[in-house]
């Protein structure tokens, strides 16, 4: 409400707002998960690293929790080459500069408005080698020098939560969300292609963020 107790928003922009709340919550991690675990099946040696590394921290005798996160640096990796590769739009919701910007090679007039093509960011032929390919270990290069891998992309060589004033309000609960739901299904399940289906058909569908196909797994716990 302002000073005079009138409220600053209509009813009609809370539901919009709870809405864009429960789509960025519930859509990113789930679609992340699949693609990711998708991408893993058919690469059977991502995912017997992903095991390895969650055996080595974890063990096999307690599940996964939030303390383990930062020691988690595969599982995150696998899941940022998910964001990278399938991310759940195409572009960022559009904005509109406040001021004259540059942004490296680019002048852009105040009130222009903008937007970013998230799959040309992560696909950047200039930015990443073997830029279609899932490769967990393109994330791999700060955490070999110690630094823990972390799905935001501070430097924009990937759009996962966007930046600035009206970047990803909620970076961290997303990035946990993200890692403790894939992390624990990796670790507490075996999986695998139901024999019928040979590879995991990996193409997107039409308009959608998702698989054209319904991801159909065999889950051993
Ligand atoms: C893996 C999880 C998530 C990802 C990848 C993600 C990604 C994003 C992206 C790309 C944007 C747009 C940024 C831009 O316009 O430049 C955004 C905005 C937003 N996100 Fe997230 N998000 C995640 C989780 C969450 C969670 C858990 C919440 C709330 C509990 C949340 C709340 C919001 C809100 C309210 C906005 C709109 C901010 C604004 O328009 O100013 N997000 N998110």
């Amino acid at each position: 409400m302002d000073d005079n107790g009138t409220p600053l928003l209509s009813a009609g922009e809370i539901k919009a707002q709870v809405n864009e709340i429960l789509i960025a919550v519930l859509d990113n991690p789930l679609n992340n998960l699949e693609w990711a675990l998708a991408e893993m099946l058919n690469k059977p040696e991502t995912l017997q690293m992903a095991r390895d590394k969650l055996d080595n921290v974890v063990g096999k005798h307690r599940l996964i929790e939030e303390f383990d996160v930062p020691q988690l640096n595969y599982t995150k990796a696998c899941a940022r080459e998910a964001f990278r590769l399938h991310p759940v739009a195409p572009f960022s919701p559009p904005h509109e500069s406040v001021t004259d910007t540059i942004v490296g090679d680019y002048f852009i007039p105040k009130g222009s408005p903008v937007i970013v093509s998230r799959v040309g960011l992560g696909r950047n032929t200039k930015v990443w080698d073997e830029p279609g390919e899932f490769r967990p270990e393109h994330h791999l290069q700060d955490c070999n020098k110690g630094e823990e891998v972390v799905l935001e992309e501070p430097d924009l060589r990937l759009f996962t939560f966007g930046r600035g004033m009206r970047g990803c309000p909620r970076v961290v609960l997303g990035s946990l969300m993200t890692t403790m739901l894939f992390a624990r299904l990796l670790h507490g399940f075996d999986w695998s292609i139901s024999t019928n289906q040979g590879t995991i058909d990996l193409c997107p569908g039409r308009g959608v963020p998702f698989l054209a196909k319904p991801l159909l797994v065999v889950a051993k716990p």
